[in-house]
């Protein structure tokens, strides 16, 4: 059952973030179902300019759908992942979207905010809610200075004001992470401080942490002894930082490279295994079934499992 982004907030907020994760084919998609299913956790289905160019916009919604009548037991909401404001206008038109990201984080606060408010006002008319973005999402390296480092992060005081000026829904906030499998060079981790002092600004209000793979060490090993060539330095978040994210009020946490590393390792295992096999669906069913054993286990870390009954039960009363 697809829902509106802004019920499954309202549902989660303190207790629990929900898994945000991009989709872009089938095996994705099939994976994402059975391990929240398995997990019984609600979701957030990402889709990116560049999954809507690969696989097609159509593609992507059959998919979706299909999904839907085969796993009815899902909740889930369908979200358009860093878009420009074009792409936000055709997914809030298009009926089908429960909520939108506009990323204009490289234009000034000003534009930004402009941007941001248009995209809220034509989302807000057809009741999508909008995640915006505010700040630099990089990662905050250890030869950085403290200053410089906290320069980089998101500024409490400006993210309010961000909020009150462009309307939208929820935040992604720069805190430490960034997107890709090197986002730290030592053991640097979430800025909890900086996390606590936005919420004190902005009590109750939705935080999104993009950037939030964990690039698990033992993961890029594999890839790299079946043939990967991956930074064996490359490190993400510690999964274990999610439950304290949570009630700083971080409440959608966005993973995609984590899945691509299981495609990666899964695929390459394959092949080396199985050199004279070319049935492609022998990787691709160990695959949905290592993606969806990735959801459970992100799902425990999240906090979001086990709370799909809850979720379901407060649906139903709002809509009573
Ligand atoms: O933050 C971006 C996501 O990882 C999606 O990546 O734009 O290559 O689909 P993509
Ligand atoms: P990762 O690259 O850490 O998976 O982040 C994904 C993301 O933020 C998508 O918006
Ligand atoms: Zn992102």
């Amino acid at each position: 059952m697809i829902i509106t982004t802004a019920e499954l907030f309202k549902a989660a907020y303190g207790k629990f973030a929900v898994g945000a994760y991009n989709i872009n084919n089938m095996e994705q998609a099939l994976g994402l179902f059975q391990g929240h299913i398995t997990a019984q956790a609600p979701f957030i289905i990402q889709i990116s300019k560049g999954a809507r160019k690969y696989a097609g916009v159509k593609m992507l919604e059959a998919i979706i759908r299909a999904c839907d009548e085969i796993y009815p037991e899902a909740i889930y909401a369908v979200h358009l992942d860093h878009g420009d404001e074009t792409t936000c206008y055709e997914c809030i038109d298009s009926g089908f979207y429960s909520s939108v990201m506009i990323d204009a984080s490289h234009e000034s606060f000003e534009q930004n905010a402009a941007i941001t408010r248009r995209v809220v006002e034509r989302a807000h008319a057809k009741g999508l809610s909008v995640e915006a973005e505010m700040g630099m999402l990089g990662g905050v390296e250890e030869h950085v200075s403290v200053d410089e480092k906290h320069a980089m992060l998101t500024d409490p005081d400006e993210a309010k004001a961000f909020v009150d000026q462009s309307g939208c829904d929820s935040l992604a906030v720069a805190i430490g992470t960034s997107h890709g499998a090197y986002k730290f060079s030592g053991s640097q981790g979430l800025h909890f401080d900086r996390i606590a002092e936005i919420q004190k600004r902005l009590p109750g209000f939705p935080l999104v942490m993009h950037g939030s793979s964990s690039v698990p060490k033992a993961e890029v090993e594999k890839i790299n002894s079946a043939g990967g060539q991956l930074d064996p330095s490359a490190r993400g978040v510690n999964e274990s930082e999610f439950a304290k994210a949570v009630p700083l009020g971080v409440t959608k946490v966005n993973i995609d490279t984590d899945g691509r590393l299981v495609w990666t390792r899964v695929h390459r295992e394959y092949l080396r295994d199985n050199p004279k096999d070319f049935d492609f669906r022998k990787p691709g069913a160990a695959y949905i079934q290592a993606y969806a054993d990735f959801i459970v286990q992100k799902s425990i870390a999240l906090l979001s499992a086990g709370t799909l009954a809850e979720v379901r039960t407060a649906i139903a009363a709002s809509a009573a």
